[in-house]
């Protein structure tokens, strides 16, 4: 899904697109699904006119699809601590230019679910499943 947030740098806001989440039923995984919906989500977004795609996932997974650590554009996104610093990403369009940078802002829902333990993915028993594949693609 994709879905707009705010980008703060300093008193400048940019508004971008999150890809998020993303998700293929365990059934039907590694059929090609998940590289079609994202394939399709970036080019969506480009044909929109966005700058730029963050998103929060897997370093062993995103990059084949052109997504790169956001610190390199200038990018951060609050991880929860578990999460590889590589985990925050970004994809930079037809449209970006390099002052699109800041912070990575979400908007005030997101805030709720994570206040609330019961719902957070982040307050879950154990961390997602890519966290420990994190540096490695499954064999
Ligand atoms: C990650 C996910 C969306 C991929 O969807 P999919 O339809 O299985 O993916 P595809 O069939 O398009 O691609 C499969 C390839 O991705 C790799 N891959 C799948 N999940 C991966 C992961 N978590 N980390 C690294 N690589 C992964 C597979 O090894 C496979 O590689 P290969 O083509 O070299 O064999 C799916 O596995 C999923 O829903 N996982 C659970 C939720 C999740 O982790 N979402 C991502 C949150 S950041």
């Amino acid at each position: 899904m994709l879905h707009h947030l705010d980008l703060r740098d300093g008193a400048t806001t940019h508004e971008v697109v999150s890809l998020s989440p993303v998700s293929v039923r365990p059934d039907v995984q590694r059929r090609g699904v998940g590289s079609a919906l994202i394939r399709s989500a970036i080019e969506r977004a480009d044909q929109r006119g966005e700058p730029l795609i963050v998103l929060e996932g897997s370093p062993a997974y995103y990059p084949r699809f052109g997504f790169r650590p956001a610190r390199e554009l200038g990018i951060t996104i609050t991880l929860p601590s578990w999460a590889p610093e590589d985990a925050a990403m970004a994809y930079p369009l037809a449209r970006y230019r390099p002052e699109i940078k800041g912070h990575v802002v979400y908007p005030p829902a997101f805030g709720r679910v994570n206040r609330d333990r019961e719902l957070s993915p982040y307050a879950a028993p154990s961390p997602p499943a890519w966290r420990a594949s994190a540096t490695t693609v499954p064999g």
